[in-house]
C-alpha cells in the first residue's frame, strides 16, 4: 500500500486544516496509507510521523492554526539537516510527502526533491507572494479581517476626527495592504514594494485636512520601511496633530488565526485532493495552487526562482480612488 506523508511549514495560514482533511480522506479513499508529520521539517528531521485516519482530520475543516503543528525551521537550510530530512522520508518508506506552507516552506521542498525525495507542495500563505498562486490558502480569510477591522476603526477615527496608521501583515509583500486598503477605502497605503517617505504621508495628510476630511485611514503593510510605530514617531516630531491626532492599530496575527472563511475552506479542500491526484499521476517536485480559477502545477524550482509580480495596476486603481 503506497505511503504518502503531510505536513504543514512555516506561518501558518486559515484552511490548512482543510488541506490535511482532504488530502487524508482523499488518499485513504483511494487505498494509499496517510502518515501526519508533526511540526514541519523540525518533525520531519526528527522522525515525528503518526498515522491519520478519517476520524482524527474530522471537525478540522473550520478550525485556523493546524493540527500537524509548524516550525519555521533553520535546520533543513543545512546540509546536515537535509540529508537527516531524506534519511527520515527513507526510513519511514515514504512513497510522496505533500508540504502545506508558504515561500520558505516550498524552497525546503525544492531542495528535498533535489535530493530524490518525491514531493508536492501546496500553496498556503496569507501573504500571497507564491509564483503560480492566486490566491494561496488563507489570503482571503485573512483580507476579512483586515477589512473588518479597517471597517470598524473607521467609526471610531471619525468620532474623534483622528488619522489612524493600521499596520497589517507581510513582512515582504504589500499585497494583503494593498487589497484591505482598496476594500476598506483607505485614503492612503504604504508598502514596502513602493516605498513613501514620512514626509510624502504627511502632505497627503495636510491634503485630506485641507480638503475638510475628518478623518484619514492609512493602511501600512508591517514590511515597509516606514512601518506604523515609525511613521506615528515621525508624526508625533513633526507636530502632526495640529491637522490629525494619531493612533497605530497592528493587526498582527489576528489576520492568520481563527476559522477559515468558505473561499479557503473550498480551496483548501481541492488542492488537497488534488495533491493525491498528482501522485497517482507520477507528478512530482510541483506546487500546486489557484491559477485563472483551475488549479495548476508549477515547477518548484519556479516557484523558488520567480518573484511573483505585484499587481501594479491595482495599486495605480486605489491611487485614483482615494481622492
Ligand atoms: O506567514 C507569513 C507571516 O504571517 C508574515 O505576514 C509575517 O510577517 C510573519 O508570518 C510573522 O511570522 P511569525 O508568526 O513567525 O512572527
Amino acid at each position: 500500500m503506497p505511503r504518502l506523508a503531510v505536513m504543514t511549514s512555516g506561518g501558518d495560514s486559515p484552511g490548512m486544516n482543510a488541506a490535511i482533511r482532504a488530502f487524508t480522506r482523499a488518499g485513504l479513499a483511494r487505498g494509499h496509507e496517510i502518515l501526519g508529520i508533526r511540526d514541519g521539517y523540525t518533525g520531519l528531521i526528527g522522525g515525528d510521523f503518526h498515522p491519520l485516519g478519517a476520524r482524527q482530520v474530522g471537525g478540522i475543516i473550520n478550525r485556523g492554526g493546524t493540527i500537524l503543528g509548524t516550525t519555521r525551521c533553520d535546520a533543513l537550510r543545512t546540509q546536515r539537516g537535509l540529508v537527516a530530512a531524506c534519511k527520515s522520508i527513507r526510513d519511514h518508506h515514504i512513497n510522496g510527502l505533500v508540504v502545506i506552507g508558504g515561500n520558505g516552506s516550498q524552497a525546503g521542498a525544492e531542495a528535498l526533491g533535489r535530493h530524490g525525495v518525491p514531493v508536492i507542495g501546496v500553496a498556503s500563505t496569507i501573504d500571497n507572494d507564491l509564483t503560480g498562486a492566486e490566491p494561496s490558502i488563507g489570503v482571503m480569510t485573512a483580507l476579512d479581517v483586515a477589512v473588518e477591522a479597517i471597517d470598524r476603526i473607521r467609526t471610531t477615527a471619525m468620532a474623534f476626527r483622528r488619522a489612524f496608521l493600521i499596520e497589517v501583515m507581510g513582512r515582504q509583500s504589500g499585497y494583503l495592504a494593498l487589497i484591505a486598503g482598496i476594500a476598506g477605502g483607505a485614503e492612503l497605503i504604504v508598502l514596502p514594494e513602493h516605498e513613501l517617505t514620512p514626509s510624502d504621508v504627511l502632505v497627503r495628510l495636510h491634503t485630506l485636512h485641507e480638503q475638510r476630511r475628518a478623518h484619514a485611514i492609512v493602511v501600512v503593510a508591517e514590511g515597509s520601511a516606514w512601518n506604523a510605530d515609525r511613521l506615528d514617531a515621525y508624526f508625533k516630531a513633526q507636530k502632526s496633530v495640529e491637522i490629525f491626532e494619531t493612533r497605530v492599530t497592528k493587526l498582527g496575527h489576528v489576520q492568520r488565526g481563527g476559522a477559515p472563511g468558505v473561499y479557503d475552506r473550498i480551496l483548501a479542500t481541492r488542492l488537497g485532493v488534488a495533491a493525491v491526484d498528482a501522485f497517482e499521476r507520477g507528478q512530482m517536485n510541483v506546487m500546486l495552487g489557484m491559477t485563472g480559477g483551475a488549479i495548476c502545477a508549477t515547477e518548484l524550482c519556479e516557484v523558488v526562482r520567480a518573484k511573483k509580480p505585484f499587481p501594479e495596476h491595482l495599486l495605480a486603481m486605489a491611487k485614483t480612488l482615494a481622492q
